[in-house]
């Protein structure tokens, strides 16, 4: 039991529909008292803009049934990664994190607002850590959470500024691509490869549930490199990895491009280790905000490649 008089316990499959709503009201909390620009943390479809929210700490239908099959899945492929605070049958927190070769990843992280900040996040973070004991490696998104931030960096994690730049595309500035193509389930093992040589580890059958949960896949396999991109509704990079920056490039131009006319996109989750991102967004027109952390133990930041907001 921690000092919020709540239980920690392994996270079960009727535990998803509730652990949605609080980690929604959980961000929508924290954004609120840190406000714009943009980024909200791990909200579903980190590819959609930010339209307005028609209840606040709540996630319109599809970005809410997204979070809940990536957690499903997660939960699935990663039981001992899933744990809840649990008092008198309430959710009070949940920590959603798992292992791909070697590489520990955290998801999703939230307390609720009315238990914050009394040992409870503490509490959960160490048991999901515990389920990357084996693992040297960890990543994750950090929200600008100045609570999560803390726990984050006291757990031992080294913290990484995120750019993010948001606008509607200059169409005028947009070049001509190398051979890019859409991809499909036949791709898998390319993905692999290029993620192992980008971020150190595949995600494996993380892309499925990416496939079903973003509008495209497109590919770029050439003699000189190799990259892929998932793109949101409106055209913005979900995740980009590529092996070659000429090849990061373009697929960032083919998600910009692919945008609506007018649209805002956002390039989101841009490290100082990739500049490359900064000048494809500015030539594109697009303005830069600072939000949220990569946080990495034990790697490098990557260089050609924009994380997915959970499952990085
Ligand atoms: C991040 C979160 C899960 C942590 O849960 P929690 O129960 O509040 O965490 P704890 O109480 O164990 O620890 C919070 C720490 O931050 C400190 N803290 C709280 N508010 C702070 C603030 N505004 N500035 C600096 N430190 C702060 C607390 O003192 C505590 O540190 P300590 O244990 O060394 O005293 C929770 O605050 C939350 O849900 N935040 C909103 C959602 C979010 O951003 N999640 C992270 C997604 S990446």
């Amino acid at each position: 039991m921690s000092d919020a008089g709540a239980w920690i316990r392994p996270m079960r499959a009727a535990d998803v529909a509730a652990a949605e709503r609080l980690t929604a009201t959980a961000y929508a909390g924290a954004d609120r008292v840190l406000g714009p620009p943009g980024a909200r943390a791990d909200d579903g479809d980190p590819g959609r803009p930010a339209a307005p929210v028609a209840h606040p700490g709540r996630r319109d239908p599809v970005r809410a049934e997204q979070w809940r099959r990536r957690t499903a899945h997660l939960l699935a492929t990663d039981p001992g990664g899933c744990w809840v605070a649990e008092d008198d049958g309430d959710l009070r927190g949940v920590a959603v994190s798992f292992t791909r070769e070697l590489m520990w990843v955290l998801a999703s992280y939230a307390v609720a607002p009315g238990a914050q900040g009394r040992g409870l996040g503490r509490v959960l973070l160490e048991a999901a850590l515990g389920h990357g004991r084996g693992c040297l490696r960890g990543m994750l998104c950090s929200s600008p959470d100045p609570a999560a931030v803390r726990r984050y960096r006291l757990a031992g994690f080294a913290l990484h500024p995120h750019m993010l730049l948001t606008g509607a595309v200059d169409r005028t500035a947009l070049p001509v691509l190398g051979r890019l193509r859409d991809g499909g389930t036949a791709d898998r093992d390319l993905l692999d490869s290029v993620d192992r040589r980008a971020r150190g580890a595949a995600h494996g059958p993380d892309h499925e549930v990416l496939r079903a949960t973003t509008a495209r896949l497109v590919v770029a396999d050439r003699p000189t490199g190799q990259g892929y991109a998932y793109l949101g509704t409106e055209g913005s990079p979900v995740l980009l990895a590529a092996t070659t920056r000429r090849v990061a490039e373009d697929l960032a131009w083919e998600a910009l491009a692919s945008a609506p006319v007018g649209a805002e996109v956002r390039l989101e989750r841009v490290s100082a280790a990739n500049q490359w991102a900064l000048d494809v967004g500015l030539a594109a027109g697009l303005a830069v905000h600072q939000r949220g952390y990569l946080a990495l133990r034990h790697c490098r930041p990557p260089t050609t490649y924009l994380p997915h907001a959970s499952l990085l």
